[in-house]
């Protein structure tokens, strides 16, 4: 399901001007990981994919539907939103009800509720956790319950405002597993992220913002190269690309396997 963003400008009521002419479309099944500094208006944009924001100008079109047009029950059966802090977003007694609210919401049959939740629950590694109380979860499990919520849903496009801030390395590399295996579903997967590690190993393509606009979009490894222009954004290209840049390596690394390969040829 195609995302086409086209000029889109957004003022919060205040008057702040958060995003200043946005565009850029993005294919089915995409993995795009959203970099850049605090404030520069990465929420704001994905809040856009599901209606919870509307443009004050410009369009966001979601498999073809302008979302100033659709209900945003309608958008949540197409892109599902897990916000970055979890409290915002978790209110049943128990990891299992909480999981299925999402697809009971759908109107699903029985059957089919029963098998989305238990699926979720063990991308997630959760199903030994079913009746516990979201609450009596450490916050990293609670971040897992929040994914698990949204995975439920079954939608074609995924979206993650921060989903690493806060966890351990354990739990990182759980949620990269779960971004793999929505990937080799075909799901679109947007994520922000401050964690330049993290955006390096598991993202194909990396949109930098800074003030509102696209500071830099495309493959990841051509973004993450960009460090002068990064650093307008307060992003540093992660260890690995600097160091590989210092040992003159000719290609831009971001993986260790690139960085290997790279030094086997030299
Ligand atoms: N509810 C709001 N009302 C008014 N201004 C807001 C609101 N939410 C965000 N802003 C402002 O809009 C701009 C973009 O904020 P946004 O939260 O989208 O940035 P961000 O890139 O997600 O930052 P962070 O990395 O800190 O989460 C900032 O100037 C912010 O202060
Ligand atoms: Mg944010």
């Amino acid at each position: 399901m195609k995302i086409e963003i086209r000029d889109l400008h957004f003022t919060y009521p205040a008057g702040v001007e958060a995003l200043c002419g946005i565009s850029m479309t993005i294919e089915s099944g995409e993995q795009v990981a959203i970099v850049g500094q605090n404030g520069a208006g990465k929420t704001t944009l994905v809040k856009h994919l599901n209606g919870l924001l509307l443009p004050t100008s410009g369009e966001v079109r979601i498999g073809g539907w302008d979302t100033r047009s659709q209900p945003v029950a309608k958008l949540a059966r197409r892109v599902g939103y897990v916000f970055q802090n979890p409290d915002e977003q978790l209110f049943s007694k128990n990891v299992e009800t909480e999981v299925a609210f999402g697809p009971r919401n759908l109107k699903l049959d029985k059957e089919q509720v029963q098998s989305l939740v238990k699926d979720a629950l063990a991308m997630t590694e959760l199903s030994d956790k079913t009746e516990t109380n979201p609450y009596d979860l450490s916050p990293t499990w609670r971040k897992m319950v929040a994914l698990a919520s949204v995975i439920s849903m079954d939608t074609d496009i995924l979206v993650f405002d921060e989903p690493t801030t806060g966890q351990d390395a354990m739990n990182i590399a759980r949620i990269a597993n779960v971004i793999r295996t929505l990937r080799q579903r075909g799901k679109t997967v947007i994520t922000i992220t401050h964690d330049i590690d993290f955006c390096a190993e598991n993202f194909e393509r990396v949109i930098a913002l800074s003030q509102g606009k696209v500071l830099l979009d495309g493959k990841a490894n051509e973004v993450l190269g960009q460090e002068e222009i990064l650093a307008t954004t307060y992003v540093d290209p992660p260890q690995l690309t600097r160091l590989g840049k210092r040992l003159g390596f000719k290609n831009i690394v971001r993986t260790q396997e690139e960085f290997l390969a790279a030094l086997k040829l030299k």
